[in-house]
């Protein structure tokens, strides 16, 4: 089976801990994972977990204390949300979503955290290294950073509990399809300012990102209405249209 990397965040309290007690006791586990210490589960970022992607993990574990027993009361539940929205991300990059997993550790389970490494590690050996377009790497992680996903992604459990401000509570089927296609747009969006480095028609970018050219239409006009993109030219009857950033320094390689 091929080599793989893995990257693991690891929160302090319980799970870093359930790994030094892995080591301290011996257990065995592969070598493939790199640990890296964060004060709690919560705050690990999905742009964290995509960059970690972009920048060549194969595999990207998360670990965190137990439901009721995170030290900043509610830092797993928000770990769970963000890895769901990456997750999401992921698969619209092209990236299997099993390629991320988050587990809850306690700091006593050491023998439990070699064992879930162990698993995970063969499971990213038999899906082999990961692949993805840089391109659509890049707009899953500028996606990840968009205000809108964060807010929805910290909001959901307002939603489905006590609804929106006009008090319609959303059953979890309708927070799905509402959390899919907020992340589909935003990172449909993305591609198209990337591919706005160059000016470009909506045809053009349409068939290039294989996309609906009235979805790209859509899309335009609400990057035009909030003035990240111009019209550059008509030619041949065609407009073409640039990204805004790319005059100002917004959007750099
Ligand atoms: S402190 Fe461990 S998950 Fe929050």
């Amino acid at each position: 089976m091929a080599e793989v990397r893995l990257v693991g965040f690891l929160c302090n309290w319980c799970c870093y801990a359930g790994a030094d007690l892995a080591g301290v006791s011996r257990f065995q586990y592969p070598p493939n994972v790199r640990i890296i210490r964060v004060m709690c589960s919560g705050r690990v970022d999905p742009v964290i977990i995509l960059d970690a992607f972009l920048y060549g993990a194969d595999g990207v574990f998360v670990g965190g204390c137990h439901p009721g027993d995170c030290h900043y009361l509610q830092g797993n539940y928000y770990a769970e949300k963000k890895i769901e929205m990456a997750s999401r991300l992921l698969r619209e990059a092209g990236v299997e979503p099993k390629r991320l997993r988050l587990e809850w550790v306690s700091a006593s389970e050491g023998a439990r955290f070699a064992t879930i490494i162990k698993e995970f590690t063969d499971e990213i050996k038999a899906l082999g290294p990961v692949t993805f377009e840089k391109e659509a790497m890049e707009a899953a992680c500028l996606a990840a950073a968009d205000y809108r996903l964060r807010i929805v992604a910290t909001k959901e459990r307002e939603l489905l509990e006590e609804g929106n401000k006009y008090g319609e509570v959303f059953t979890r089927h309708e927070m799905d399809r509402l959390l899919d296609d907020l992340v589909r747009e935003d990172y449909e969006v993305k591609r198209i300012l990337l591919r706005l480095k160059e000016p470009m028609s909506v045809k053009e970018l349409a068939s290039e990102l294989n996309l609906r050219p009235n979805i790209v239409l859509r899309h335009i006009l609400d990057l035009k209405r909030y003035e990240l993109v111009d019209l550059h030219e008509i030619r041949d009857h065609t407009p073409r249209y640039i990204a805004r950033e790319l005059s100002e320094g917004g959007i750099t390689e």
